[in-house]
């Protein structure tokens, strides 16, 4: 499973990827306009510097155009700024249709504001490289995100789809390690989340004891 950090946050991206385990970045408009960044080449040029830091990984950047021209338009200057940079673009019926453009045309996909099984097909038959359920916001609808990780990672596999989930709003490491049990292929999360895989207290009190008794040989 690869591991995506989700946030716009430089210092953050920078810790996570120094982690070394770090595949990608996502963002979308809302984690962009939390680091106060304002104008068309503000963005432009914070996706370049993402790029500039995490050098081998997919990083998600997301239209917001939603009629089938200005998206294809958007996502063409997106995929202009370097290599790596994946369109992400909602589940909407003109976001379908720029998303098989877009896969016709070399570009590759993320599918944004995924909340059921067919939304994921549809995602699928359009070539997108990635499906992203948001399983924190079904979560506080009362429903399961991770079941419905299960159910598409399913789908997918019967129907031979080569469409990557991509598990998204995810609140806590609980959360990684369901969908890592699901088949998500990425989840992407919250450096606390990702941080908050490293803990537990028998290891901090085994260190401790190791550390304590190295003294007595050192
Ligand atoms: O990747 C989508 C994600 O950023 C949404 O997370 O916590 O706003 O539901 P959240």
């Amino acid at each position: 499973m690869k591991f995506f950090i989700d946030t716009a946050n430089l210092a953050q991206i920078r810790e996570a990827n120094d982690l070394g385990v770090l595949d990608g970045v996502t963002t979308n408009p809302s984690l962009m306009a939390k680091e106060g960044i304002k104008g068309q080449e503000a963005v432009y040029n914070h996706y370049k510097t993402i790029c500039e830091i995490v050098t081998n990984g997919d990083i998600s950047a997301e239209v917001v155009s939603t009629d089938f021209d200005g998206i294809v338009a958007e996502g063409k200057k997106l995929a202009a700024i370097h290599p790596n940079i994946i369109v992400k673009v909602p589940m909407i019926k003109d976001g379908v249709k720029a998303m098989k453009w877009f896969t016709d045309n070399g570009i590759k996909t993320n599918c944004t504001l995924v909340f059921s099984a067919g939304q994921a097909i549809l995602a699928a038959k359009a070539g997108a490289k990635y499906v992203s359920p948001f399983i924190g916001r079904i979560d506080d609808g009362g429903w399961d995100g991770v079941q419905l990780i299960e159910q598409i990672a399913r789908i997918y596999t019967i129907q031979g789809f080569e469409t990557e989930i991509l598990a998204a709003s995810i609140r806590n490491p609980l959360h990684i390690i369901k969908c890592a049990e699901a088949g998500a292929d990425v989840c992407t999360c919250p450096l606390e989340s990702i941080l908050g895989l490293l803990k537990h207290p028998l290891t901090d009190i085994g260190l401790a004891k190791f550390l304590e008794d190295a003294k007595k040989f050192s």
